[in-house]
């Protein structure tokens, strides 16, 4: 069941990244720190690049469709989870508008962009917690051995390139960055955020 793991793994980290650019943007609004846009615009790309084309497409893959060939239940809870991951060019491309619009110094543009925020944050918690609550324990009810064995295999033709370098794009060090700006107990705590 190293699948799962490694789904709630996943779970985890994008949960930290999205606490991370929350309270950036508090201290952002609260004048404590400077918008840093590059890094902004580096992480919708990671949300991009990650989460909606190489998370989803795994639960979708060796997840959903194995858990509809085996049984009904559940069925209800993952048409409703497919249609939210068909549906992330759209949520992206929201984010992606919002922070340009922040980066050129638009009237309202903070504003809008933490509204954006909010709504995609919002909007991951509860897909999360729908995949952990409702699907994820049919697979592990429903799996065999075989069924495991063969999904670990897929998983790790497709791994997190939060581990490391891949496609030329420093996933890590996105990661590490926005992670290091956030409070504990995940990151290390406030103080001036340093692009350097
Ligand atoms: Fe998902
Ligand atoms: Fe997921």
């Amino acid at each position: 069941m190293e699948a799962l793991r490694i789904i709630q793994d996943e779970h985890q980290s994008l949960a930290a990244i999205l606490h991370a650019v929350r309270y950036m943007l508090k201290e952002i609004g609260a004048g404590r720190l400077e918008p840093d846009f590059k890094l902004l615009q580096a992480m919708v790309h990671y949300l991009d690049a990650y989460p909606e084309k190489r998370h989803h497409p795994k639960e979708d893959e060796f997840l959903f469709a194995l858990l509809k060939e085996k049984t009904d239940e559940g069925a209800a809870a993952i048409a409703h989870l497919e249609q939210e991951h068909a549906a992330g060019e759209a949520r992206i491309r929201a984010l992606d508008e919002a922070v340009k619009r922040y980066a050129a110094g638009e009237d309202e543009g903070y504003a809008r962009f933490v509204e954006a925020f909010d709504q995609f944050a919002e909007f991951y918690r509860n897909h999360m917690m729908m995949e952990e609550r409702e699907v994820l324990p049919l697979c592990r009810k429903h799996f065999t051995e075989a069924d495991w064995a063969r999904i670990a295999e897929g998983f790790r033709a497709n791994n997190d390139p939060m581990t490391g370098i891949r496609d030329g794009e420093d996933f890590k060090g996105i990661f590490s960055r926005l992670v290091a700006a956030a409070p504990p107990p995940i990151g290390l705590g406030a103080g001036p955020y340093r692009d350097d």
